[in-house]
């Protein structure tokens, strides 16, 4: 039979994400190898793909992946059509609305800068407050700092890149963690390869 195919985002969730895997029966050696092929053999009749976060839905949305593991952010942010059987409970951060710390309330129609468009369009509309939403792709701490915009929603692990921007929290959005995402189609196809692996993974996140 053809091997069950992961996708996972390149970078250092991997490190966190290995013992997970080791312990669901899952040898995570090939991810940990230092090289710069993409596709990765696991052995078990696993094969990974090694991919930018932002393209892991997408290569199980369409199949090219039975299963995958991504952050909610991304989840949240494409709005994807998965199925999401399990949250890992690793990755941990909060999506927030930061800004310059100490500057008094923003206008009535902050700018705001985010690699989140959706996620930041929703969270003003829920407060009642019109918002101008400025697409960027990264450094989004530089936004109020340069006057591009008054407000940004990003990630925040440890708090640490808003410190030393001089900039602070203003509200939470919400929680984020790494969550395993399944292609709809292979969760019922290969449903005998799958569900023990997640009831694993579970036992695991759980213990
Ligand atoms: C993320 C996020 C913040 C930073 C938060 O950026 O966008 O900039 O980490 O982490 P901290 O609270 O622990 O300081 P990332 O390093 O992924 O790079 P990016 O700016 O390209 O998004």
């Amino acid at each position: 039979m053809s091997p069950l195919v992961i996708a996972l985002p390149k970078g250092r969730i991997l490190k966190t994400l290995a013992p997970l895997l080791d312990r669901a029966g899952i040898d995570p050696a090939p991810l940990l190898a230092d090289d710069r092929t993409l596709i990765r053999e696991g052995g078990a009749n696993v094969r990974f793909l090694l991919l930018k976060p932002d393209d892991v839905p997408t290569y199980v949305e369409y199949g090219a992946a039975d299963l995958g593991v991504c952050g909610r952010d991304v989840l949240v942010e494409r709005a994807c059509d998965l199925y999401q059987p399990l949250d890992l409970g690793i990755g941990r951060c909060r999506m927030v609305v930061a800004g310059v710390a100490g500057r008094p309330a923003p206008p009535d129609v902050p700018r705001v800068a985010t690699k989140y468009a959706r996620i930041a369009a929703q969270h003003f509309a829920r407060r009642g407050v019109q918002a101008e939403i400025v697409h960027v792709q990264g450094s989004v701490e530089l936004a109020p700092l340069t006057g591009l915009a008054d407000l940004i929603v990003d990630l925040v692990e440890t708090g640490e890149t808003l410190v030393q921007n001089g900039l602070d929290v203003k509200d939470e959005i919400m929680k984020i963690s790494s969550v395993l995402v399944a292609n709809r189609a292979s969760y019922k196809l290969r449903r005998a390869e799958i569900r023990p692996l997640v009831d694993k993974l579970r036992a695991n996140v759980a213990a």
